[in-house]
């Protein structure tokens, strides 16, 4: 009996590489063309806190706006909602169409589908282009667009992690909001990045999964009013 079933392939506009989602039998999960996990629904801690902890430190997360980059498997987007309140927005860019349509379908169960709540709004394409053109639009932005500063899905990426994409993001802020970003691991040049853009930085380390193993990166990088 096979342990795990593909369902589905998302070309990368413009990599000449895809994602793959593969249902095993309690799980989904994520591969990049070559074979690398991206991600699976079993270990999502630091997702969660990616979309919880930068909404938790706003002084009225009830109305606030979100922009949040990319959608995944849906657990940052669904992670802010449950934060915020009922006069907020949550925006999500996904740059791959296919990945939209697998949250709407049996994958989208395992975060609770925050793509049918009233409050979230989709952009479908680069976060890149928000970032560039809202100024002072968000109280928080969390991007998880790859593996971190070293990302590996998309080269284009390289700018979201440069000097010029973190000056821009911080633009897109309005006063006091927060920039959060997730990493496979801690970046010590990321971090002097961050700094240099004369941001307040925090520097958390969270558990992938439950309560030991391996962890993940998250920078809360705070504009001052
Ligand atoms: C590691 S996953 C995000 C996981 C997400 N935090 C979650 O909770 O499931 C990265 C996602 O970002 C998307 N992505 C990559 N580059 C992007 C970009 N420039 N703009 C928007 N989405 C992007 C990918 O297609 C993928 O769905």
């Amino acid at each position: 009996m096979r342990y795990w079933e593909l369902l589905g392939e998302a070309p990368i506009p413009g990599a000449g590489q895809s994602l793959f989602l593969y249902q095993g039998k309690d799980d989904f999960f994520i591969r990049l063309t070559g074979g690398h996990e991206l991600m699976n629904t079993r270990k999502h801690g630091s997702e969660d806190a990616l979309g919880a902890l930068p909404c938790q430190r706003l002084k009225q997360p009830g109305s606030a706006r979100v922009l949040i980059g990319g959608l995944g498997m849906g657990f940052t987007l669904a992670a802010a909602l449950k934060v915020v309140g009922p006069e907020a927005v949550v925006t999500v860019a996904e740059l791959i169409p296919g990945v939209m349509e697998w949250n709407r379908g049996p994958l989208g169960e395992r975060s609770g589908r925050p793509l049918d709540d009233p409050r979230t709004r989709v952009y479908s394409g680069d976060v890149a282009e928000l970032l560039r053109t809202k100024k002072a639009g968000f109280d928080v932005i969390a991007l998880d667009v790859d593996n971190g500063p070293e990302g590996m899905t998309q080269k284009a990426n390289d700018w979201i992690y440069s000097m010029s994409g973190i000056s821009t993001a911080s633009k897109a802020l309005r006063p006091g909001g927060i920039l959060a970003y997730w990493s496979a691991g801690p970046d010590s040049e990321f971090r002097n990045r961050l700094q240099q853009c004369g941001l307040t930085l925090d520097e958390i380390s969270v558990f992938a999964h439950g309560k030991k193993g391996a962890r993940h990166t998250i920078w809360l990088a705070t504009l001052e009013v």
